[in-house]
Order: C-alpha cells, then structure tokens, then sequence
C-alpha cells in the first residue's frame, strides 16, 4: 500500500506537492482550490514589509512551439495586508488541518522578523520559510538575495529566527551564487530545520527592439528578472545534489524546487535528495490540474519499482553522481542507426560532420539512410539528441564490460598519459579530415 505522506522537518503533510511560493499561493482561495485539486501543501506567497508592484511584470523564453520554456518575473513580496494574509491562513488551516500551510516570511529587522514569526505562528502556521532569494527589487532594500549571497548575514538571520520561532523553519537558498555549499552550510550553522532550493535566477530574458527596454518592459524601462521554470530545472537539480551529498548539510530534509512540471521531474528532484517539491511556473501555466498528473505518475513509479514511501528512493541517485576522474575511461558506445525507423532526414548526418566527429557518411545508394563510420564515432551521442525519431539512433556498448579504469586511479597509479594517444580522437583508425577537404566543393 502507498503511502505518499511525508513528515518534513516536523511539518506534515499528505503528499510531497507542495505549491511555491509566488502568486499561486497568493490568497486564501487560491491556497483551498489547491488543496482541493490535490496538493499536500502551500507555501504562501511571502509576507513581510509593504511593498508597491509595477505593472507590467513577467517576461518569458518561448523556445519553438514551447511556451513559457523560461519564466522571468519582477515581482516583489505580498503586496495584499498582512493581516488580511493572516485571516485567510487560519481560514486555511481550519478547512485543512492535515495539509501544510508555510508562511513564507521576509522583513528586515530582528524586531520585525520576531513580531511576524508570532503573527504567522497565531495565524496557525505549520512552518516558516526564510525567503533569501529574490533577486530583483527587495534585494535592492538589503533582503531577499542580498542576504542569500551573504552567508555570515544569513546565518546571523537564521539564528534570530530559530531563537523565536516555536515551528519548523525552513531557509529557501538563491542561486545567484556560485558555491551553493557556502549558503546551504551557513543555513545548517544557524540551526535551521531545512532547507529549499532554487528561488529565481538573475536574469534578463530579452530586449525589446522598439523601445530597447529589457522584458517586461515597465514604461521604456526594465530591470533583470528572476527566471525560473522549465529551463532552470538542470541547474536546480544540480544544486540540490550539492548540498544533499554534503555531510555536514545532509541530516536537515531538502525541498527541491526549479522547473517541475511532471511526475518524472518530481521523481528526479526525490533521487537526488528531495523529500518534498515546491512548483510555481507550471502552476502559473496550466493551473492546479497538474497535481493529478504528478500524484497518478509518481503512485504508478513507486509501485513498478515496489516502493511504499518516497523515503525508500529519496536520495538513491547520490552514489551515482559522482566526479569525472571517477568515470570509467574503457566504457564504450558507439551510433547504431535503425534503418527501419530513419526517415533519412540526414540531420544527423549534418551534427556530426560540422559539430562533431564526420563519424556519419551520406548514402551512396541513394536511399538518403545515412551510416555510422564506426573508427570516428567517439559516442558523444550527438546524433541521437538530434535525430527526430525516437530510438531511430541507439547508442550501444562495445566494449567488453570487463576493464575499468579512470583518470584518478591513473593518476594513483601514475599512468596519466604524456602525449596526446586516446584512440577516440586520432588514434588507431579515428580519421580527422584535412582542413582542405572542407573546400573540396569549390575546387
Ligand atoms: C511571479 C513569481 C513570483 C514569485 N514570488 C516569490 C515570493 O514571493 N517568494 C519566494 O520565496 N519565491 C517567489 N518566487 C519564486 C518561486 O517560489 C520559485 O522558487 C521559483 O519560481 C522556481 O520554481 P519554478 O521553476 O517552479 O517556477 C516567485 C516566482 C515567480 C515566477
Ligand atoms: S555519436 Fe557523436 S561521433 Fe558518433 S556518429 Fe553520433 S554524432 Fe558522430
Ligand atoms: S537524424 Fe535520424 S531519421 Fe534523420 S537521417 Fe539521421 S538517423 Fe535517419
């Protein structure tokens, strides 16, 4: 029997799908209606200091037919009165008591941050989360991202809170920083219970060629965004693997967030180390319905894969991720086309000779089926990502399975090589044209 309940730091909660905070959990119906559709939690929409909004206020990459791909936003905190906020949340939390309700809190002050850890407790609360990430607007007031790129501030401020807060708090980390260990192990020092990560990307998404303004163009101006959605997951991913492989960080529950869209996006963020998801884009794009999906795929994974709880796989692709100098150096993969399936489109012909290996020859035949030329594939899998049929182009191992060796045990076995010999680039049978043969059209 599944059981998708999760106990995050303390805070719990029916299933792991929670709602970021952002405009989704803007109000106390949008947060029922939610909850309704099937989501365990709800980060609420950040409370704290008054703000004004500008109008308007999101940006987006449309790449091809992809709508919204990457999401941009200039958006401030809670712009609605706090104590209109605070009505809605105990309303909330009478309705749903079993489900999370997070208040999402950024202030400036100790006194602020004390008197609003004690609205939000009264309100009913089940847990905080530390907003450090916005990087745009309320970091130009010395918050948001301006304290999550300072580590010694952010620890100070973890600790103000955790010295008055009587709930779970959890630090929400920005991105805009290139070690995310250094946040994540100042979050742990100052005592917090967990932590979520990625806010919003410093960002612009583009210019608009008129009024040569950034988008969203706010009155012939702009300013840079937080991106977010779909294209940031990769680099989320990634940095929710840095801090659930790190020892010192790894004992407080991580709540991933960046891009999810999916069942099998939740499920990667889990694998990685993950006990809950927050979402926001894809809530903002095809509206709460898409929890339906998420629940029915991630029931339908844990019980091909016999699994009872989301705490018999959280984490289980860490041993996995691991450096390059541990990779093994014999593995070998090689193209295969499947003839059957190729439409002879040659798009794969056209990748490998301009952007790889010319490990591709065009039919002679006529039948535009191109070939793989064995001794210059490399198996960088080029052709493969490119090819428009599904498993047109398999990439297949060739070794024998039998040897293992990596450059760290080269280097411990003092085996590195001297001179340029990797068989993959110019060694046995590997041709690289000669740069004449580029002109061989013309002459
Ligand atoms: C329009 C908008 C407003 C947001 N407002 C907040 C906010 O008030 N507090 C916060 O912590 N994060 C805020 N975020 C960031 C999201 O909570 C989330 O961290 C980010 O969008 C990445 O998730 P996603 O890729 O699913 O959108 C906002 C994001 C968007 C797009
Ligand atoms: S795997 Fe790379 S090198 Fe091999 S055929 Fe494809 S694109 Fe060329
Ligand atoms: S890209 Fe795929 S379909 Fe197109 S020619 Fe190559 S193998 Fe065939």
């Amino acid at each position: 029997m599944i059981d998708l309940s999760i106990d995050f730091a303390g805070i719990k909660s029916p299933n792991p799908f929670w709602l970021a905070s952002a405009p989704p959990t803007n109000s106390g119906y949008q947060i029922m209606k939610a909850f309704e559709a099937g989501w365990g939690g709800a980060v609420w929409k950040t409370l704290g200091v008054p703000t004004i909004n500008v109008s308007s206020r999101y940006g987006a990459i449309n790449y091809r037919d992809t709508r919204m791909a990457g999401f941009s936003n200039i958006e401030l905190i809670s712009d609605r009165p706090l104590e209109d906020n605070l009505r809605e949340m105990e309303e909330v939390k009478k309705y749903f008591p079993n489900h999370a309700v997070i208040a999402s809190l950024m202030v400036d002050t100790r006194e602020e941050w004390i008197q609003i850890i004690k609205d939000v407790e009264n309100a009913g609360a089940d847990g905080i989360e530390l907003n450090f990430g916005c990087p745009h607007g309320m970091c130009e007031r010395g918050m948001g991202s301006a304290v999550g790129q300072e580590p010694a501030v952010l620890k100070t401020i973890v600790e103000w809170v955790m010295d008055a807060a009587k709930i779970p708090v959890i630090t929400k980390l920005s991105p805009n920083i290139s070690h995310i260990i250094d946040p994540g192990l100042a979050a742990v020092q100052g005592g917090t219970d967990a932590i979520s990560l990625v806010n919003t990307f410093k960002s612009i998404v583009g210019v608009d060629l008129d009024s040569y303004a950034p988008y969203p163009v706010v009155d012939g101006k702009g300013t840079n965004g937080g991106y977010c959605g779909p294209a940031v997951k990769p680099i989320a991913l990634n940095m929710v693997k840095d801090l659930a492989q790190h020892q010192e960080i790894n004992h407080v529950p991580i709540s991933g967030i960046g891009g999810i869209e999916t069942w099998r996006d939740v499920v990667e963020f889990m694998l990685l180390g993950a006990t809950s998801v927050q979402v926001c884009t894809a809530a903002m794009h095809y509206g709460f319905g898409i929890v339906r999906e998420m629940e029915s795929g991630l029931r339908q994974f844990m019980d091909d894969k016999g699994y009872q709880t989301i705490y018999d796989f959280a984490g289980k692709a860490l041993p996995n991720v691991t450096e390059w100098k541990h990779l093994n150096l014999e593995y070998d993969v090689k193209a295969q086309i499947n003839e059957d399936k190729c439409i002879g489109c040659d798009l794969c012909y056209i990748a490998c000779d301009d952007g790889a290996h010319q490990a591709i020859s065009l039919s002679s035949n006529g039948n535009r089926i191109p070939s793989i030329i064995d001794e210059n594939c490399v198996g960088c899998n080029l052709c493969a990502l490119v090819c428009p049929v599904e498993d047109c182009i398999t990439m297949e191992r060739v070794d024998d399975g039998k040897k293992d060796n990596t450059w760290h045990e080269r280097t411990e076995n003092n085996t590195i090589p001297v001179t340029f010999n990797d068989d993959r680039a110019g060694g046995k049978g590997h041709y690289v044209p000669e740069p004449i043969e580029a002109l061989k059209n013309r002459l």
